[in-house]
């Protein structure tokens, strides 16, 4: 585990869609997850699960290509998450969470975790040593 943050999402406060780039597993438990606060949203658009850019994409289904957008077909995936439940994903998937249209904060606790071999000498690029790092 190498860090934990909270995050407090005001009335139409929303995240960025960005990737924890120095992790492996990230995690956001929902401590206070009101009704339409705004859910965690997972964005396939760099690396879709597709053999051509688009191919599963709304217009298909407008030109009759496709019957449905669903979850095995869609480039974004949303999760609403209750309170007291937590998500856990993949660090580098681009995530991002939808404006908080409710009148109270949305609370959770996030992490990342990053997974290596018990020595990373000569193996870790760009990770020093877990020999070298400060324990709290
Ligand atoms: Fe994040």
């Amino acid at each position: 585990m190498q860090r934990s943050w909270a995050t407090v999402c005001d009335k139409d406060e929303y995240l960025n869609p960005h990737k924890h780039w120095q992790s492996n597993i990230s995690f956001a438990y929902y401590l206070k997850k009101p009704l339409n606060s705004g859910n965690i949203v997972f964005s396939f658009n760099e690396n879709p699960n597709e053999i051509a850019d688009k191919l599963f994409s709304y217009d298909k289904v407008q030109k009759g290509l496709l019957s449905d957008i669903n979850n095995l077909n869609q480039s974004v995936f949303e999760i609403d998450a209750l309170e007291d439940e937590i998500v856990i994903f993949p660090s580098k998937t681009a995530h991002s969470t939808l404006r908080n249209l409710s009148n109270e904060d949305r609370i959770s606790i996030s992490g990342d975790i990053s997974i290596m071999l018990k020595n990373s000498n000569q193996f870790e690029h760009l990770l020093p040593n877990p020999n070298f790092w400060q324990k709290f």
